[in-house]
């Protein structure tokens, strides 16, 4: 699918956000261990969420998914989906749930975004810690329960998200068991889990902290559920406002979420948040120096677009990537474009004011692909975006909420 996008955009007006990504697919693995009715609402309709739900259906869930309102009951499960054909990462967090519901799990190796080596090996030895045994072959992981303790202590060696919530989860329903788990990864999408879990009559404490802390139970009972706004989402389009110079409202933020409002506001960003909206006015852009690091630092899932914001600010400009080894995929498209980007080990340097022109570009990666729509909306001239689908992954009608706010987008 190609995109064109005009260029020399001014955004103004209003974007709504959309349910979280990051938050709607853990909570939907999660839905596996109930056999109760699960009701969720503010589920956001994109790519990855609609192959989690191909993946539970194939699994033997009944799911009914309309209008952003997800029903589901499960029953007769199978374990073994690992003929399906998995793209996205967060599939492993089927493993534990499954294995639990079906007595043994068979699940696809997992795809995502291709933004270097992303391994499982934290997610495989803590499910082995609690009492799994776990195998795995090129194409599948296979895991069985084959031993229960009454306590266990789990330390993650990095505070990896994907595998504090698939950890957490398994955990909720292992009644006998306690577990502890350590060096946890804080992001708000977690405590949003643990809120949805807890919902459902899970015995969970510490969500949002390095220290999580399960009680498994052995039933849950049913729940209605109403999952957090997308903060990337929110951070992408405050990023846009910012870098082209415009007046935008953004509603339907989750604000104790937007932990990187402030960096924005050292950035340039004029920021005003109200309710469950916030204000981004533009204002001149300032040269930053920002590291990626786990919650609370700046989320790695907005690195591509704000190098989009140095290419404008006056100075020099610094940007570590200290979570994904490769996860650069932007600065060739940039580059294309007239940035003045340099890659040095795992920082770039970007010098600015740039002027950015319209071009050829291709789309790699989610974020990336985020990054450069913003670069080709206020460049000089107009673009072609090639790839441009990757962003249905991630950011709910997105073509619409553009051509909306000033961004004239046609795609093909
Ligand atoms: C989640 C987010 C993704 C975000 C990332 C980091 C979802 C669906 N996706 O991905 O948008 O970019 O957090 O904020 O929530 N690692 C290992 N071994 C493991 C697991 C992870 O070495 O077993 C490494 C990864 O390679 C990566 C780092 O830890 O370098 C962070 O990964 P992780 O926090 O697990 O990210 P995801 O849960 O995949």
């Amino acid at each position: 699918m190609i995109a064109k996008i005009s260029g020399n955009s001014k955004v103004s007006g209003e974007i709504l956000v959309s349910g979280a990504k990051n938050a709607a697919l853990p909570i939907l693995t999660a839905a596996l261990l109930s056999s109760k009715k699960v009701e969720l609402s503010r589920i956001p309709e994109l790519a990855d969420v609609q192959e989690m739900i191909s993946m539970m259906r194939y699994a033997g869930v009944q799911v009914s998914f309309k209008e952003n309102e997800v029903s589901l009951i499960v029953s007769n499960l199978k374990g073994d989906i690992s003929d399906f054909s998995s793209k996205i990462r967060a599939s492993i967090l089927f493993l534990g749930p499954l294995a639990l519901r079906t007595g043994r799990s068979k699940v696809p190796y997992p795809g995502g975004c291709s933004i270097g080596k992303r391994p499982i090996d934290i997610h495989l030895n803590g499910l082995k810690k609690l009492g799994f045994e776990v195998s795995t072959e090129k194409d599948f992981v296979e895991a069985v329960l084959t031993r229960q303790f009454k306590e266990v202590n789990v330390h993650l060696d990095f505070p990896s998200v994907g595998a504090t919530e698939h950890l957490m989860t398994t955990a909720s329903m292992m009644k006998g068991t306690e577990v502890t788990l350590s060096n946890c990864a804080k992001e708000p999408e977690i405590v949003d889990l643990q809120n949805f879990l807890n919902a459902m009559g899970a015995h969970i404490v510490g969500a949002g902290t390095s220290k999580i802390h399960v009680k498994g139970v052995s039933h849950f009972r049913p729940v209605h559920y109403e999952i957090i706004g997308d903060r990337i989402e929110a951070g992408t389009y405050a990023i846009l406002a910012m870098a082209s110079g415009g007046d935008l409202i953004v509603k339907g933020i989750t604000p104790s979420t937007l932990n990187f409002v402030d960096d924005l506001r050292e950035m340039g960003g004029n920021i005003a948040i109200f309710g469950n909206s916030m204000r981004i006015k533009s204002s001149d852009l300032n040269p930053f120096e920002v590291n990626t690091a786990p919650y609370p630092g700046f989320p790695t899932d907005l690195q591509p677009q704000i190098t989009v914001l140095a290419c404008k600010a006056k100075g020099i400009s610094k940007i570590t990537e200290n979570i994904f080894e490769s996860r650069f995929g932007h600065v060739p498209e940039l580059k294309k474009m007239g940035a003045n980007v340099s890659i040095v080990g795992q920082t770039l340097e970007v010098t600015g004011p740039q002027s950015l022109h319209g071009t050829k570009l291709i789309g790699k990666d989610l974020r990336e692909t985020a990054a450069i729509t913003i670069a080709a909306a206020i460049a000089d001239g107009s673009s072609e975006i090639e790839n441009f689908e990757i962003l249905f992954r991630g950011y709910e009608r997105v073509v619409e909420k553009l051509n909306r706010v000033g961004v004239k987008i046609v795609v093909s």
